[in-house]
């Protein structure tokens, strides 16, 4: 019998590249979202996706914090393990609205973490980010450097990644994978899926792909300047469906594995690539020119951050494959056919 796989969140970004490939790969999955930052269409395009496979989802519009709508889930179902996307991700909101981004990130999280212990389900992976090591004293970044929030939104990352620490602590029934993202680019090869973040994008690849579709005139580059080969920002930019299969390997360990402890790895690929680099490989790929605009470093932001992959490497057996070409191609082909994303010319701002 497939072990069935509770997935919070999975109607955005990360999780539906995610939930398609774990469906791929035999997972039954039940996907709990409120779908504050996606559309039910997501769902549907990924059970279509998955073929035969699309049998084998359902979903539940849950908010975590809602505590006895999760219980009665976890009443009706038996879960295996649990893949925990779902929280506020903006950055810069979450410096407007700290509580917001506290209630919803840590009380949903406890909420969800409440319900899993009560039913003995002690199988969790959590959707950290890169922006806990903060502004790190060298790189690449390795796990067992120090953590230190720039941001409330960094921050609620950091409390639940110590949560997590604790209760394994307190119970070693837990089993915790922590994966740090670096930065999730592209879409399914399909051009089915991909990200449609609400409002204006605080990322530079959606930014990049609403430029190139004409609902955006220029592309704000914050900061040329830096100690960088041309001056820009570099980041560890990750293929989703890269960052999708880290998921399946990180659940295969927690399912084969023994002694797993609570334990921290980065998804990222340990290339280093500039904004300008960035913008000339989707250009290239799409044909289509993003007019740039230079402004002033964005507060908060580190200079150089990339990955050391060795331990996921290593201990998950999992490596990224994906070029940054080939990132490009697929978020130029995910936004050429969905230049809207999931909604229409009407709904978008
Ligand atoms: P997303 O906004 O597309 O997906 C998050 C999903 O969670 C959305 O569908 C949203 O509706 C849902 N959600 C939020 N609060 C909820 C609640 N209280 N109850 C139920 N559902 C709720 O974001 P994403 O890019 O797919 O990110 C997924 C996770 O990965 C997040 O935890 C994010 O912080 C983390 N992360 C993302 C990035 C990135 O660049 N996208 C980088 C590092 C970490
Ligand atoms: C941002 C968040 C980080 C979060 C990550 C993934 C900030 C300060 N950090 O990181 O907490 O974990 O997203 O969601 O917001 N850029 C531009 N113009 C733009 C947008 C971005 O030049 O319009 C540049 C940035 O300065 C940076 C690079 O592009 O050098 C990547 O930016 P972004 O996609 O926002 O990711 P991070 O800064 O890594």
């Amino acid at each position: 019998m497939a072990e069935s796989i509770l997935v919070t969140g999975g109607a955005g970004y990360i999780g539906s590249h995610t939930v398609l490939q774990l469906l791929l790969s035999g997972f039954r999955v039940v996907v709990v979202d409120n779908l504050n930052n996606s559309a039910a269409v997501a769902i549907k395009r990924v059970s279509e996706l998955a073929g035969e496979f699309g049998k084998n989802l359902a979903f539940q519009q849950i908010d975590l914090r809602d505590k006895a709508a999760l219980n009665k889930l976890f009443d009706l179902t038996h879960f295996d393990a649990v893949i925990h996307f779902a929280g506020l991700k903006a950055v810069g909101e979450s410096v407007q609205k700290p509580l917001l981004y506290y209630n919803n990130n840590l009380i949903g999280t406890i909420s969800l973490l409440e319900v899993m212990a009560a039913h003995r389900c002690m199988k969790l992976v959590f959707s950290s980010s890169a922006t806990v090591y903060g502004c790190p004293k060298e790189v690449p970044c390795r796990e067992e450097f120090p953590l230190s929030a720039l941001n409330p939104y960094g921050r609620t990352k950091i409390i639940i990644e110590e949560i997590c620490r604790d209760i394994h602590c307190a119970d070693s029934d837990w089993k915790i994978i922590l994966l740090r993202y670096f930065n999730p680019v592209g879409a399914h090869s399909s051009g089915y899926i991909g990200d449609d973040p609400h409002g204006v994008p605080n990322n530079l690849m959606p930014f990049v792909q609403q430029v190139a579709v004409g609902r955006r005139p220029a592309l704000t580059v914050y900061g040329n300047d830096y100690s960088t080969k041309d001056g820009t920002g570099v980041r560890d930019y990750i293929h989703v469906v890269d960052l999708a299969d880290g998921h399946v390997s990180a659940l295969k360990k927690l399912f084969e594995g023994s002694n797993i402890g609570c334990e921290a790895y980065n998804l990222g690929t340990g290339k280093g690539t500039t904004v300008l680099e960035m913008v000339a490989a989707f250009e290239s790929v799409s044909g289509k020119k993003v007019p740039l605009v230079m402004a002033g470093r964005r507060p908060g932001d580190a200079e150089i951050l990339y990955a050391s992959t060795a331990k996921a490497e290593k201990e998950l057996k999992w490596k990224a494959k994906y070029s940054i070409e080939e990132m490009c191609r697929d978020q130029w082909n995910w936004a050429s056919k969905n230049p809207y994303g999931y909604g229409s010319p009407d709904s978008s701002d």
